[in-house]
């Protein structure tokens, strides 16, 4: 069996200028194939000092400590921050953690049900939008997860004028950012010119213009009574209960961006990687396709009755995170393994790298959903929502689109890989693929049974 694709390492030892220039085209093949085994290592560069963790104790020792610790650091975040303004994930200390209070009971699990609908509305007509003949998937998923977090948030379909806005201008908006991306990742001394600064600056606005609109309209529904039960009525009208205070204009369309970003592209990416293992291991598909088809057989069913399908969304986001990185700084020094990390230094912690620790993973480069399913997996390396106070809040939210997708999918097509190159991935915002996924799709005859 061929492994998923993986980037290929760059050479043992390479000039800093070399190294940098490989980190700006994508940050995955930019890394030596050692890091993979390594517990730690730590990059020293004229600018700043960075550790990279890869051993479960010391990964915990960051993400769980108080977030004061190790906050995030304004110069990561800083080219989000004319999307984002103040949204949960740029902010740190007091400010962060009031946001939290107020967001995470809209995604408690007893809400998410109420979530499902809008979710299996947003899969139907998404798998209404495929076609027989080769479709290069990952534009198809982003549309598809931007329709779910508009269904869900708003209660209305990509289709409405409002939500085409944003959907649009964010395309623009990623089309100028991959100095961003950069940025995000090495932190460059504040004299270094941002490139792109404008368009990405205008595509930023535009973005936040449309959604000014949505939430004043849902801000003149709530007032009215004609708001519907979701996930921004929920949001907007719950208080903090440590003062009482709810979220103001301003700071609400702050949070619909990061739910959109984050909520959207993250999904994107591993619904398009899973669709690709999938089709290149057809044994899963056609599991996952039974499953799919019991599933939509009953309306009724929970999605605790797609259990392998489950499984295989996890496997891909051990081998794919859709979040390869997450960088943090030291609030003062520390120790690290005996080694002296200084205060303000990078630290650096990777998803990418832990899931395929070969120290720690059993077969780290292959598609094996089924060890899933009992103890053999190394739950404590596993970290694609991230852990701890910051963990990933539509964590329980993107679990239920994921399964639910590969089961809409899969119950209506049989997927195989395009006649074309096995795709690259590369770390963009997200771990995407270097020159997009192209599957071949055929339909099901859904009478008969295949598996
Ligand atoms: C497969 C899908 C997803 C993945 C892999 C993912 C992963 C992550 C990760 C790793 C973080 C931590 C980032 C850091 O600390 O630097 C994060 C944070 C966050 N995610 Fe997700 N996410 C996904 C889907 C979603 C969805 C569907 C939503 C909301 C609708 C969401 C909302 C957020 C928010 C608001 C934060 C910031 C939390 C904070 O800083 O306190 N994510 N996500």
């Amino acid at each position: 069996m061929t492994l998923p694709p993986k980037p290929v390492p760059r050479r043992r030892r390479v000039p800093l200028w070399r190294h940098l220039r490989a980190f700006r085209r994508d940050i995955l093949s930019a890394q030596p194939a050692h890091l993979y085994a390594a517990k730690m290592a730590e990059f020293r560069t004229p600018f700043f000092r960075s550790f990279l963790l890869n051993e479960p104790e010391l990964v915990a020792e960051v993400l769980k400590a108080r977030p004061g610790d190790f906050p995030k650091s304004d110069r990561v975040t800083e080219g989000l921050r004319p999307l984002l303004g103040d949204a949960v994930f740029v902010t740190n200390g007091a400010a962060w953690a009031r946001q939290r209070r107020i967001i995470d009971p809209a995604f408690e699990t007893a809400r998410l049900a109420a979530t499902l609908p809008a979710m299996r509305a947003a899969a139907e007509a998404a798998v209404a939008r495929l076609a027989p003949g080769e479709v290069e998937i990952e534009a198809w998923a982003s549309h598809a997860t931007a329709d779910v977090i508009f269904r869900t948030l708003f209660s209305v379909p990509i289709e409405h004028r409002l939500a085409a806005a944003v959907y649009d201008a964010f395309r623009a908006y990623q089309r100028s950012q991959p100095i961003l991306n950069l940025g995000a990742f090495l932190p460059l001394p504040r004299w270094v010119p941002r490139l792109h600064r404008r368009r990405t600056l205008r595509a930023a606005g535009e973005i936040r213009a449309a959604l000014v609109d949505l939430v004043a309209a849902r801000r003149d529904a709530i007032a009215g009574g004609t708001a519907p039960d979701d996930l921004a009525t929920r949001i907007m009208t719950a208080v903090d209960p440590e003062t009482g205070q709810g979220f103001g204009a301003e700071e609400m369309v702050d949070q619909v961006a990061i739910f959109f970003l984050a909520g959207h592209e993250t999904s994107a990416a591993a619904l398009a990687w899973a669709l690709y293992l999938l089709a290149t291991h057809p044994g899963a598909q056609e599991e996952v396709a039974a499953e799919g088809r019991a599933f939509l057989a009953d309306p009724g069913a929970r999605l605790s009755v797609l259990p392998r399908t489950r499984d295989v969304f996890r496997e891909t986001l051990r081998l794919y995170p859709p979040v390869p990185m997450m960088v943090r700084q030291a609030a003062r020094a520390e120790r690290f393994r005996g080694r002296r990390v200084p205060r303000g230094s990078q630290v650096v912690i990777s998803p990418w790298h832990l899931h395929r620790n070969p120290r720690l993973w059993r077969d780290p480069d292959g598609f094996d959903p089924s060890r899933w399913a009992g103890e053999g997996a190394p739950r404590e390396a596993y970290l694609p929502f991230s852990a701890g106070p910051r963990v990933c809040p539509g964590a329980g939210f993107a679990m239920a689109e994921g399964a639910l997708f590969l089961a809409h999918v899969t119950a209506a097509w049989r997927l195989l890989p395009a006649t074309r190159a096995a795709p690259v991935p590369v770390a963009h915002l997200t771990v995407r693929s270097q020159d997009g996924i192209f599957l071949e799709l055929s339909p099901r005859d859904r009478g008969a049974d295949v598996t």
